[in-house]
């Protein structure tokens, strides 16, 4: 065998190539297992092309596991998949493919094993595994994708124009995989990408959208965002992210690039979070800047309320790109609004009331919000670094002293709103709220610690001065 398998694997493979045997059929393993496995990446999808009907053979191939494992399948596409504990095997019948320029639709037709992977989308994605007796375990690479992946290239097997006509996502695929190998897309590819960007507008967002979360999900996505911006492609799918970039000079002040700023952020937080909801916060902690850069006499540029403004933005971002409408996005959204306060706090002389509003503000996700502001000192300037991290620490350190004392970081407030209206005899009403608020003000200011006895004194006074007396 070409590649290196484990045990299992080869098990497997033997299994395939004998019910394709049996069948007089040739079959192949392509694509991704076989790149990843060269590289040296763990891959658990196993594509397999066949000369004949992919349905049939994975049926065939079934018939010899014990339990039989289900053949899900696909009569239109002509695609079967069965699942083998960790491994998911699908099968298809080789085919050519083309597509008219004005539709997504292809015309397939039963191919040869070389029109298959010509019809692929880059040369690493061609290589193929003979699972046939005659060669049984040989690399059948007609397009050099064994050298492009030793040179690290990712290139189109047939001319870009054409590949990426066929299905243009394929050019945020060439975007993801330079991210997430660490490869680079060629010359030629590239400049069809920035070509053909345009074609991008016929593609559905929830693909784009999937592509856009992988790139997420590697260790360094400033890679994919950026080849995203200089390809064109991200002002079509993403023009907010393209507002952050360029640094406006009035008066020989400039303010810094806020895309780059960002791009640094994100991969800043990456070395310390796999969440992908924190990294898309990392992503528009700034988003908001654009729309409330101004310059001020004497002062130089400005960003009031842009934590503001961008928080706002989230929603839309979200829906626009069909991103998840729940509390993953309001989590995001949270961040965003929050990203400044644990700064602002280490630039004043902190109380223990201003950090027992961050407590409560950020609740359950102060941890997460504080990765993210850790994440947001880009500086160049050392000393500048050195500070904010110094005060940083002690911003945490008074944090986990008022949250010994306090519990407010998931607060739950000692007087509900029911004991108010028992105490009182009231009905919901305005003065439920009031009463309730202004005992959570005394708790966050320090007038009254946050236990229940202290609370309900509180709780009777204020009603003293809302002329209300307990009913009993
Ligand atoms: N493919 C293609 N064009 C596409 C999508 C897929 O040519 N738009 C081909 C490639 O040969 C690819 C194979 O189909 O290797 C399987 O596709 P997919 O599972 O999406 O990609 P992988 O390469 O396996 O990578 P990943 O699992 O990371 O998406």
């Amino acid at each position: 065998m070409y590649i290196d398998c484990s045990a299992k694997e080869l098990f497997v493979l033997k299994k395939i190539s004998n019910a394709a045997e049996e069948l007089g059929m040739q079959a192949f393993i392509i694509g991704g297992f076989v790149r990843d496995k060269i590289i040296g990446r763990p891959s658990k999808d196993v594509d397999v092309v066949c000369l004949g009907d992919g349905i049939l053979l994975a049926e065939k191939v079934a018939q010899r596991f014990s339990p039989k494992p289900v053949v899900a399948f696909f009569k239109n596409f002509g695609t079967a998949q069965i699942k083998l504990e960790d491994l998911e095997i699908e099968f298809v019948g080789a085919r050519k493919e083309s597509y008219s320029s004005d539709s997504r639709n292809p015309v397939v037709e039963p191919g040869t094993i070389e029109e298959d992977q010509n019809r692929r989308d880059f040369t690493i994605n061609t290589l193929a595994i003979s699972l046939n007796k005659q060669d049984y375990g040989s690399l059948i690479d007609p397009f050099n994708g064994l050298a492009d992946i030793e040179a690290k290239n990712i290139q189109t097997p047939l001319e870009p124009v054409q590949t990426f006509i066929d299905d243009p996502l394929r050019m945020m695929r060439a975007i993801r995989f330079a991210t997430q190998l660490q490869f680079e897309i060629t010359k030629t590819t590239f400049q069809a990408i920035k070509d053909n960007k345009e074609r991008i507008r016929i593609v559905s967002q929830e693909r784009i959208t999937d592509e856009l979360n992988k790139i997420m999900a590697t260790a360094k996505p400033s890679v994919g965002w950026h080849l995203l911006f200089t390809s064109g492609l991200l002002s079509i799918i993403f023009p907010q992210m393209v507002d952050l970039a360029g640094a406006q000079y009035i008066d020989g002040k400039g303010h810094k690039d806020n895309f780059y700023h960002t791009l640094q952020v994100i991969d800043n937080i990456c070395k310390h979070t796999d969440d992908l909801w924190l990294r898309w916060a990392a992503l528009l902690h700034d988003i908001g800047k654009p729309a409330t850069k101004r310059f001020e006499e004497g002062h130089g540029w400005t960003f009031h309320g842009h934590e503001m403004v961008g928080a706002r933005m989230v929603p839309k971002i979200f829906n626009k790109l069909k991103l998840p409408m729940n509390e993953k996005m309001r989590f995001v959204q949270k961040l965003v609004e929050l990203h400044l306060r644990p700064i602002s706090l280490t630039k004043e002389n902190i109380t223990d009331s201003a950090i027992r509003r961050l407590l409560f503000d950020a609740g359950e996700d102060i941890d997460a919000l504080m990765l993210l502001c850790n994440a947001d000192i880009t500086s160049k300037n050392k000393f500048k670094v050195k500070r904010y991290l110094a005060n940083f620490e002690m911003v945490k350190k008074r944090m986990e002293e008022v949250e010994e004392q306090d519990k407010v970081r998931n607060w739950q407030p000692p007087i509900t709103g029911e004991l108010i209206m028992e105490t009182f005899g009231l009905k919901p009403g305005r003065n439920v709220g009031i009463i309730k608020d202004a005992i959570r003000e005394a708790i966050l200011d320090g007038v009254i610690p946050n236990n229940y006895e202290d609370a309900f004194q509180f709780m009777l006074l204020k009603g003293k001065e809302l002329n209300l007396a307990p009913i009993s």
